[in-house]
């Protein structure tokens, strides 16, 4: 479902991601793990087409989606519920997970 392959993030001059591999497999959760900072939520906004790569790619059902814009993306069901002060804090927990639900029709919607 997701291949993302040997992908460079940067902010500015400061080098946030160095060669990242990731692979999702429908029907499976997958859990990325790592110690404040490693770079987790760079990995995420990269597939969410929310901050550009600068090397690699990145692939959804087998296409090429490294250069589409995040709305394009979200079309077909990529979505980021953020973390910490970004969260809607009237909702649960899983109201907020919820939310990642919202680009894709109600009958698409299982995990
Ligand atoms: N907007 C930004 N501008 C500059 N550097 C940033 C920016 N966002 C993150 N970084 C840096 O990029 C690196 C990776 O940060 P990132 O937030 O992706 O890590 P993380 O694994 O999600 O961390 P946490 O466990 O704290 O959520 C860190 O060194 C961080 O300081
Ligand atoms: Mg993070």
């Amino acid at each position: 479902m997701l291949q993302v392959e040997n992908i460079d993030l940067h902010y500015g001059a400061a080098q946030a991601l160095k060669g990242v591999w990731l692979k999702a497999e429908t029907g499976k959760v997958t859990c990325l793990m790592g110690r404040n900072g490693v770079g987790k939520t760079s990995t995420l906004r990269a597939v969410a087409g929310q901050h550009g790569i600068s090397a690699g790619r990145i692939l959804w059902d087998g296409e090429d989606i490294s250069s589409l814009a995040a709305h394009a993306r979200a079309r077909k069901g990529i979505a980021v519920v953020p973390q910490g002060r970004e969260i809607f804090p009237l909702l649960s927990v899983k109201e907020n997970l919820e939310t990642g639900y919202a680009p894709i029709a109600r009958k698409d919607r299982f995990i």
